[in-house]
């Protein structure tokens, strides 16, 4: 066994001292998202400092633990805060969590996160389906030596968000009346937001939306074999695109100002898979 699985295993042998739970699904909640694992019909809850070498967040208001439970009938593993390349942890640490939710058995695997409109079809409170991504600004999480358990060594990232659940998605947006445009993740470190230059370039590169999470999640998920969906919240036209300057507060605000549709699409998206 690699040093990364020997990780993964002492993460998954903490969270079974405290459960057996058994999740299908697994969701990861970005900004203004928190309140969704408050509405699961819980089984466990494991905080992440309970879990041996697990990353614990930096940023204010991120909860850190896994709620363990039901929507609907869907046994799903939640997130309650992530950890970010920007926080100083090394990818490996970033991505150490989906690997956990793999090895525990989840199949398939909801990423969602706050991100700057580019796209002029987006704007302040647009939800946004991801249809692919851009990771050449961040460090592959997958640089290193390959754990062959996980996965090969040259992954195919052909279709990385599945074209199975953005069906599933937008039938489930459709079903509850909820707006939801599609386009391309690209990720930058962060913490500071991106230039207007830097947005010029992002957009002529093809970018619908940038954050600074999701992809290398999305990468190490399915170099593991995970199905994935992400879905942004628009919580800010990016840096150039209106004549606002960036501000971490109001992109809460609005994060939590959509957060009733965000959580209503994921209900219905999550509940639907039972
Ligand atoms: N850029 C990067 N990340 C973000 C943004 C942004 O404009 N808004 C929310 N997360």
């Amino acid at each position: 066994m690699g040093a990364i699985m020997d990780r993964v295993r002492r993460c998954v042998e903490d969270i079974r001292k405290k459960t057996d739970f058994a999740p299908r699904a697994a969701l990861v909640l970005g900004s203004g998202l928190g309140g969704f694992a408050d509405k699961v019909r819980a089984a466990a809850q494991v905080d992440y400092s309970e879990i041996g070498g697990f990353p614990v967040s930096t940023v204010p208001g991120h909860k850190g633990r896994f709620v363990f439970g039901y929507v609907g009938d869907t046994p799903v593993a939640v997130m309650q805060g992530r950890v970010h390349y920007y926080e100083g942890y090394p990818m490996e640490d970033v991505v150490l969590p989906i690997r956990v939710l793999g090895a525990l058995g989840a199949k398939e695997l909801f990423l969602t996160n706050a991100a700057g409109g580019i796209s002029p079809k987006l704007a302040s409170g647009s939800l946004m389906l991801l249809t692919d991504h851009i990771t050449t600004f961040v460090p592959s999480p997958l640089i290193g030596p390959n754990e062959d358990s996980l996965g090969p060594r040259f992954p195919d990232m052909t279709e990385v968000y599945s074209l199975r659940l953005r069906e599933l998605a937008k039938r489930a947006a459709a079903k509850r009346g909820i707006p939801l445009e599609e386009g391309v993740y690209v990720q930058c470190t962060g913490p500071n937001y991106e230039t207007p230059a830097e947005i010029r370039m992002l957009q002529a590169l093809g970018a619908g939306a940038v954050g600074m999470s999701t992809a290398c999640e999305a990468m190490a998920a399915r170099h593991m074999g995970l199905e994935v969906c992400g879905v942004s919240c628009v919580t800010n036209l990016a840096a150039g695109l209106s004549d606002k300057k960036l501000d971490h507060q109001e992109v809460q605000e609005i994060a939590d100002r959509v957060s009733g549709d965000f959580q209503g699409l994921l209900w219905e998206l999550l509940a639907g898979l039972a």
